[in-house]
């Protein structure tokens, strides 16, 4: 296996968990570079779900290294919870577990500000998982974030809380009438998450490059997807990250020469969750329908997902920013009883054809999405294991998005389950 990075393609929650958890088979190490317990990677295994927040999807095959890098950010309590509830279902943590002592902290103020900020918002409401993911990248960006490295040295941490509470509770008190936040108790539960976190912190960048030159196989792991990327996505409805394959070496400190591969993964058909531009989103009738087959309610808030057509524009953007080689399709099962289904191909907008993702958010929110009808297949694709032996109509709906998008689909997901994965031979 080559040095890999999995990528979104839409608005997250494509399903990325159980592709990594397959392709981790074939990888030494797995590193997820950005995002934080915003996420919630779901991998089945013999009936028992898991859902992962910051934990590397990599984590439940034994004698992998999962690396937690520099370009997440941690919310301490959230991590150690998950390590705990991991160690109790029998999941070996202390060995595989390592974390960048370069990667920056979630604060009590990060995620109460999220909150506040939405609050104050009027009509345009992010939608935000309200975990604190964009105060604390804000903080980072801003050089007033505080490092897991700055944590383990006492009298650093020290200081820098004060001078950060200083600066933050003026602004709590006087923006949000907030009472603002206690030194000594915020300084007492992170000296305790230090004490903790301590035995996992590590260097990754210099690990991670020895690692290369030695030849260990790398899958870097993204979160949430290309339409949510800060600098790529529908802006400002998107998450504070590069969710693209860029962000994999901003957020690891592997060098692009040393990435391989690019693979993405979509939806057969689109979701999205939190607010923003869906061109594509079903009516009332057709949403529920779908929502419910496709268990579409996020992992990490529970909120229910939006559900639409397959967008080959937002697709081909991804494609564009990320250089696919391949793509995984996901929940083609999902689709199997419908006796119609759409794929939007472009956009129209005032008279003007948009083939290509338009940056401005009027377009998006108001333009009308051009659609091309292919016949469903209703039958059931669940137990299908080769791609030959799916429904005809299923067949042509993938080739059909082979065309639209110019890449080829190299895996179909057909069940959440480990084993219900179809590989379809891709020739280059
Ligand atoms: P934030 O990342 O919590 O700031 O949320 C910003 C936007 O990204 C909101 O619309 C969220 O619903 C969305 N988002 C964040 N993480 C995920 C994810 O893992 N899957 C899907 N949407 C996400």
């Amino acid at each position: 296996m080559m040095n890999t990075v999995i990528i979104g393609a839409q608005w997250g929650d494509e399903g990325k968990g159980k592709i990594i958890d397959v392709l981790s088979r074939k990888a030494d190490i797995i590193v997820r570079f950005q995002g934080g317990n915003n996420a919630g990677h779901t991998i089945v295994v013999n009936e028992q779900q898991f859902i992962l927040h910051l934990v590397p999807s990599g984590i439940l095959h034994k004698d992998k290294i999962c690396i937690i890098g520099n370009g997440v950010v941690i919310d301490p309590q959230v991590l150690l919870e998950e390590i705990e509830s991991l160690k109790k279902r029998g999941v070996d943590i202390d060995s595989n577990l390592k974390i960048s002592d370069q990667a920056h902290l979630i604060f009590p103020y990060h995620k109460i500000i999220d909150r506040l900020r939405e609050g104050k918002r009027k009509a345009h409401k992010i939608g935000t998982t309200g975990r604190g993911i964009g105060p604390c990248y804000a903080d980072k960006v801003s050089r007033t974030g505080i490092r897991l490295i700055d944590l383990l040295d006492k009298d650093v941490f020290r200081e820098k809380l004060a001078s950060t509470l200083d600066e933050k509770n003026e602004i709590f008190k006087k923006i949000y009438h907030h009472r603002g936040f206690s030194f000594k108790q915020i300084y007492d539960e992170y000296s305790g998450y230090a004490g903790k976190i301590k035995r996992y912190a590590f260097d990754c960048a210099q690990f991670l490059s020895e690692a290369v030159k030695g030849g260990k196989r790398v899958l870097f792991e993204g979160a949430q997807g290309t339409s949510l990327d800060v600098d790529f996505g529908t802006y400002p409805y998107v998450t504070s990250s590069n969710a693209t394959a860029g962000g994999a070496c901003i957020g690891t400190g592997v060098s692009p020469v040393d990435i391989h591969k690019v693979v993405g993964v979509a939806k057969a058909y689109t979701t999205r969750v939190g607010r923003g531009p869906f061109p594509t989103q079903f009516s009332s009738n057709l949403l529920e329908k779908i929502r419910c087959k496709g268990r579409e309610f996020g992992a990490t808030t529970g909120r229910p997902r939006r559900c639409g057509w397959f967008d080959a524009v937002i697709v081909r953007r991804a494609i564009t920013v990320n250089h696919f080689e391949e793509l995984a399709l996901t929940k083609l099962d999902v689709l199997d009883e419908l006796k119609k289904l759409k794929i939007c191909t472009a956009y129209k907008y005032r008279g003007k054809i948009y083939r290509d993702f338009p940056a401005s958010i009027k377009v998006l929110q108001n333009c009308r999405p051009l659609y091309e009808e292919h016949p469903g297949w209703t039958g059931n694709t669940s137990q299908v294991t080769s791609f030959r032996d799916l429904p005809l109509n299923a067949r042509r709906y993938i080739k059909r998005l082979e065309q639209l998008l110019k890449v080829k689909v190299s895996m179909i997901s057909v069940g959440s389950q480990r084993e219900q994965i179809i590989r379809k031979e891709i020739s280059r």
